[in-house]
């Protein structure tokens, strides 16, 4: 199966994707990696693992839908057949969905319904929660709202810190996104 990438930061979900597709973990074909941010690390890594690469600037476009026409055009043109957005900070609009919902999934730093939305993680500390974890969930119009998939829960220590905490969530992260790939695909999701 064709799948693609939606980044816009440091993509080490990303990384962990091509990585299972390296070791026949995940059965599948990065096809494409769309990014909305130029700088973002994660071209650095698309470019090391050859993987091709629709980059747009959002302020170049008159409105959302013209440019997830774009990205629209660039998916068929590589035939992708399921996304997963890992760390593509912004809503999927009408345009998007109308083509691929169902088969669309994000990945999000927290139990969702909790903490929603930017900075998962120090929302949950703000919060003083015991609790956190990760989410991976079917994508509709809203933010992290859509039908959850998976969640898996991890402990929030006394003396968590910030950057603790993210080590955690990213491990799991990095373990749980490619074997739901991995189980989407060949349960035959995205055909
Ligand atoms: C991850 O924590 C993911 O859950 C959230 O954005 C972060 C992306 O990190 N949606 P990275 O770019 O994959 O390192």
């Amino acid at each position: 199966k064709n799948i693609a990438i939606f980044a816009s930061g440091s993509g080490s979900n990303f990384q962990a994707i091509v990585e299972a597709v390296r070791a026949e973990e995940l059965a599948a074909k990065i096809c494409l990696l769309v990014c909305d941010n130029p700088k973002a690390y994660v071209l650095e890594r698309a470019r090391k693992a050859r993987i091709p690469t629709f980059v747009f600037q959002p302020r170049e476009y008159a409105s959302k839908e013209e440019f997830e026409q774009q990205i629209v055009t660039q998916l068929k043109e590589r035939n992708a057949e399921f996304i997963a957005l890992a760390g593509y900070m912004r809503l999927v609009g009408p345009t998007l969905l109308r083509e691929y919902e169902g088969r669309i999934v994000n990945i999000h730093p927290s139990l969702l319904p909790e903490f929603p939305g930017k900075d998962a993680i120090g929302q949950a500390l703000a919060a003083n929660a015991k609790w956190s974890g990760v989410t991976i969930h079917f994508v509709d119009q809203g933010m992290d709202t859509g039908p959850i998939i998976v969640q898996e829960r991890i402990r929030i220590a006394d003396d968590e810190t910030r950057e603790s905490l993210q080590r955690k969530i990213q491990d799991t992260e990095h373990k749980l996104y490619p074997a739901i790939l991995q189980m989407l695909l060949t349960r035959g999701e995205g055909k």
